[in-house]
């Protein structure tokens, strides 16, 4: 499985403010090339903070390019993942809209009544690690399912986690002209982060895109 993590952070590395609602941070070009990048996989994965925060939607916004993924033989949009230890994904979710195929990342600390309702609204759930989810095993079984290309558009705390699990391949960020700030406001990677072993990068890419700049990293591993 290839996974490339996609976000957009402020010039000072936030993904959004300590209110943690969604900022807009990226223009029209790279809301484009994100929308590439979505048509151009099996699956998107967030984490639950991700959908309580912004409720996404996570599906392929240019008409073009939805067709493009049919004449493929692909349907018309990504599934859509979500990392939800306990099943704190509201069952009005966006992500549930069945506009495209959703699977629930869980534990086996989620409630046996939310899992049977999640799956009421057509999710399949993936059931892997005790009280958070084991992502490499969960990752294994979507892997089953046929899901090869997988995109995390994050939040921080699972970006962490997957940088934290060896899972990531390459991280592109887009990089925008705004100052955020704020302790606790979300970063890139937050968790406990790293002391020692750090995650390696080997640099790409580097693009201007609207006011800002992409950067595009392969992971070493
Ligand atoms: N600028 C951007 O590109 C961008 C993209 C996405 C999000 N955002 C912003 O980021 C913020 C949300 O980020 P966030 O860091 O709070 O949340 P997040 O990373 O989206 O979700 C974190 C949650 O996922 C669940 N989870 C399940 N298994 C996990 C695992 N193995 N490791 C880590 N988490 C796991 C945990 O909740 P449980 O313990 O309940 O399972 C955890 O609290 C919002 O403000 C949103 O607007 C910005």
């Amino acid at each position: 499985m290839h996974v490339v993590v996609n976000a957009a952070m402020s010039a000072d590395g936030k993904l959004s403010s300590r209110r943690r609602e969604q900022v807009e941070i990226s223009g029209p070009d790279d809301f484009r090339r994100v929308d590439e990048l979505r048509a151009d996989v099996d699956a998107v994965v967030v984490g639950v903070g991700t959908v309580v925060a912004d409720d996404p939607s996570l599906t392929v916004d240019d008409a073009e390019l939805r067709e493009r993924r049919r004449e493929n033989d692909q349907p018309e949009n990504p599934a859509r993942v979500v990392a939800d230890s306990r099943i704190r994904t509201p069952p009005d979710a966006r992500i549930l809209d069945g506009e495209a195929a959703s699977y629930l990342l869980t534990s086996e600390a989620a409630p046996n009544d939310f899992v049977a309702q999640m799956e009421e609204a057509g999710a399949t759930v993936i059931v892997a690690g005790e009280n958070k989810v084991d992502l490499s095993a969960a990752f294994e079984e979507l892997a089953a399912d046929g899901i090869d290309r997988l995109m995390v558009e994050g939040g921080g705390e699972l970006i962490f986690s997957l940088f934290e699990e060896g899972l990531v391949d390459e991280l592109s960020v887009f990089v925008g002209p705004k100052v955020i700030g704020g302790r606790d406001a979300p970063t890139l990677a937050d968790g406990d982060g790293f002391v020692e072993d750090f995650g390696q990068l080997e640099l790409t890419e580097v693009e201007r895109i609207d006011d800002g700049a992409l950067l595009r990293w392969d992971v070493r591993s």
